[in-house]
Order: C-alpha cells, then sequence, then structure tokens
C-alpha cells in the first residue's frame, strides 16, 4: 500500500482504529497495520527502538515509516505487524464489548490492575506469555514500566512481543 492509499485507508470511517494516549492504530490486512503518532520525534523514538527490539526477538516485524494527513493533521507512522494484543483478550474475559478506544471507561481498570492480574493467573496461555516476556526482558537487562494489557502481544509463530515503546522503556541504548 502506497501513501495514498493508506492515507485513504486511515481517513475511512469504515477502518477499525485502535487508540492509545500517544498513538493511533490502524489493521490494513491480516498481518500488517499502522501506528501514527503526532509528534515526528516521537515516531522516530518508537521506531528505533522497535527495530532494536526487534533484533532481540521482543517487538513485532515492522516496516518503511511514513508521513500522512490524518483528520486533517500531518502525522508520523510506519507500518507494524499485527499481533494478538493481551487487551482484546482481557476484555473478551470481563465480557466487555470494546470499539478500538484503548482508554476511558472500563479499559484500564481492566486492563491494569488487580482485574488484568487475575486474568492473568485465570487465563493458562496469557499468564505464561507473561512470565515469558517478563523473562526475556530481564535477560536483555531491559525494564518496561507501562505494563498494562494493551502495551503487549502474542505474535502468530507464538513469541510474546512489547508493542509500546515511547514511554516506561529503559535499558534500551537508544
Ligand atoms: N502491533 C499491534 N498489533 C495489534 N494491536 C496493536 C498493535 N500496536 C498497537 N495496537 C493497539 O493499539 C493500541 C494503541 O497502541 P500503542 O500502545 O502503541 O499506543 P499508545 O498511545 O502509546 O498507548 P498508551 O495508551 O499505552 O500510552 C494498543 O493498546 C493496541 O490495542
Ligand atoms: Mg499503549
Amino acid at each position: 500500500m502506497n501513501t495514498i492509499e493508506l492515507e485513504k485507508h486511515v481517513n475511512s470511517p469504515d477502518s477499525s482504529k485502535f487508540e492509545g494516549t500517544t498513538a493511533v492504530f490502524f489493521p490494513i490486512d491480516e498481518q500488517w497495520g499502522v501506528k501514527l503518532f503526532r509528534c515526528e520525534e516521537t515516531r522516530d523514538l518508537s521506531y528505533n527502538r522497535h527495530t532494536t527490539l526487534y533484533d532481540m526477538g521482543l517487538a513485532p516485524m515492522y516496516g518503511p515509516k511514513n508521513t500522512l494527513v490524518y483528520d486533517g493533521e500531518t502525522w508520523y507512522g510506519y507500518l507494524c505487524e499485527i499481533v494478538e494484543c493481551c487487551d482484546t483478550a482481557v476484555l473478551d474475559h470481563y465480557g466487555v464489548e470494546h470499539d478500538g478506544k484503548c482508554q476511558g471507561g472500563d479499559y484500564f481498570e481492566l486492563c491494569s490492575y488487580d482485574s488484568y492480574s487475575d486474568f492473568l493467573m485465570e487465563n493458562e496461555k496469557w499468564g505464561t506469555a507473561d512470565v515469558e516476556l517478563r523473562g526475556r526482558l530481564e535477560e536483555e537487562g531491559i525494564r518496561f514500566t507501562d505494563t498494562h494489557a494493551g502495551n503487549w502481544g502474542i505474535r502468530k509463530n507464538g513469541q510474546p512481543v512489547l508493542i509500546d515503546f515511547d514511554k516506561g522503556l529503559y535499558g534500551v541504548d537508544i
């Protein structure tokens, strides 16, 4: 997909999107999505950390950077492999309907605190992946403090990975 097609995709009311506090993520097809940031420096920081963590097996695949107009403003992005994100599993577990807004309502309550810990204790797949991811981060000397369920996921190959690199990440040499 070239930049013009991407721009069309992100501005279409029919496209699904996941909004965090800094970034917005649009799935494009089965494998790829585009993550957009308002600020070029934040995009570059995230991209640099993403590529470094990919080499360690701690991030999904990534693609080229792009600059495009979304909702009448310039945004800075890059392509990113879609992973099965833990927030979706948490919300499904608690029977919460979700429309892609990763904030507000019950989202942070369920995805960050006691309910999230309970979910990890009760769900073998995600509990095991969480332990594996923490272990791998420790092996690499990386500390990640932005540890809510919307910031990590599992790749199609089973690898647990981080997906949010703009804050709360320490020990990555960039
Ligand atoms: N590679 C991905 N695969 C699947 N979903 C993703 C991916 N990257 C982001 N998302 C979805 O988009 C949301 C927002 O992305 P991201 O966490 O990068 O943004 P953010 O604004 O930095 O988030 P935060 O609110 O944690 O600060 C994620 O919580 C997740 O639901
Ligand atoms: Mg996030």
